[in-house]
């Protein structure tokens, strides 16, 4: 579960409107509101894109508004395990990696192979069981946690988590593809890298195959941007533009069918025991958050204040 503290405040705007706002062009007469699709393998040299591994204007305002919402900055990747096998590629020869036993089964076969060619070894564990992982951090050079997993919706403690992982030096990582950056901001609790399969919720309409690093650290952004440059796990602009074009919308429509779900599960006689969903533990971070939550709205209605205030001037 992941709770705001003093030291991270939520974004100024909530993260709707920041899904419709961010990595938008600046608006003005007959400027598109969407990022026009960029299709360019070459550059004009002397600037900072150069060649198409390196950047394109369409990734760059996906990255913006990813990382808006995530509260970092973003680096998109051809693919979710593309964006984990990069990760991956972080920790040094037969290092260490805990991972949750039933993490996404893509992820646990890349830990298999890896493991399997002498590259590193994993510990697999059952991230429910906090005292277990927090002992398995001992010998870790990195931390993988899925929270909720998929497909078994597992939720990890992740800030008592992280704490051990860091006292122990390794690198903790989140796989946020389930819960979004809507329901759990992990690089508030301080995680060193967020990870998405945008494949899923985040562009959420079975048409494009997106992955991304989300991350508060200006080293490891360069160094995962340096393998992104040499291996070129790129993701297509039309995939991009896809999953920007939905974001906002598909963010909110998963969170409504997410409660859609509660709320018919709840009066059928033939739905026993408990009800698992992404989301189901926020329930309480978010009354604690009711507080922050009304410290935004003002700040969101004093610049609707601002605004009107200024066009009325004009
Ligand atoms: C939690 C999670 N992580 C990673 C992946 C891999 O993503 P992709 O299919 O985009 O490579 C998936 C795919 O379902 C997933 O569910």
């Amino acid at each position: 579960m992941v709770e705001p503290t003093d030291a991270t405040p939520f974004p100024a705007l909530s993260p709707a409107t920041t899904a419709v706002t961010a990595g938008r062009p600046s608006p003005g007469p007959d400027r598109p509101l969407n990022t026009p699709i960029t299709m360019a393998s070459t550059y004009g040299a002397t600037g900072d894109l150069e060649y198409g591994r390196y950047g394109n204007p369409t990734w760059a305002a996906f990255e913006e508004a990813l990382g808006a919402l995530e509260g970092g900055r973003c680096l998109t990747f051809s693919s979710g395990l593309a964006a984990v096998s990069t990760v991956l590629d972080l920790v040094g020869q037969g290092a260490t990696v805990v991972a949750p036993r039933h993490a996404y089964n893509g992820t646990v076969m890349q830990l298999a192979d890896l493991e399997a060619r002498g590259r590193l070894q994993a510990e697999l564990v059952d991230i429910t069981d906090t005292d277990a992982v927090v002992a398995a951090c001992d010998d870790a050079a990195l931390v993988w946690l899925e929270s909720p997993t998929n497909p078994a919706l597992e939720i990890a403690d992740i800030a008592t988590i992280r704490a051990a992982a860091h006292e122990a030096g390794a690198y903790v990582v989140v796989d946020n593809t389930f819960a979004t950056p809507l329901l759990q901001r992990p690089l508030e609790t301080e995680v060193d890298l967020v990870v998405h399969s945008a494949t899923k919720f985040l562009a959420g309409h079975s048409d494009a195959l997106l992955g991304a690093i989300v991350t508060r650290d200006d080293q490891l952004y360069d160094v995962l941007k340096g393998r992104r440059d040499l291996v070129g796990a790129i993701p297509g602009p039309g995939g991009i533009i896809v999953a920007g074009v939905g974001l906002a919308l598909v963010l909110k429509t998963s969170v409504w069918a997410r409660r859609r779900y509660v709320l018919f599960t709840r009066w059928q006689p033939k739905v026993f025991g408990r009800r698992f969903w992404p989301g189901r533990w926020t329930d309480l971070a978010l009354r604690r958050r009711s507080t922050l939550r009304k410290e935004r709205l003002r700040k969101e209605r004093e610049q609707l204040l601002a605004a009107e205030e200024m066009s009325t001037k004009n």
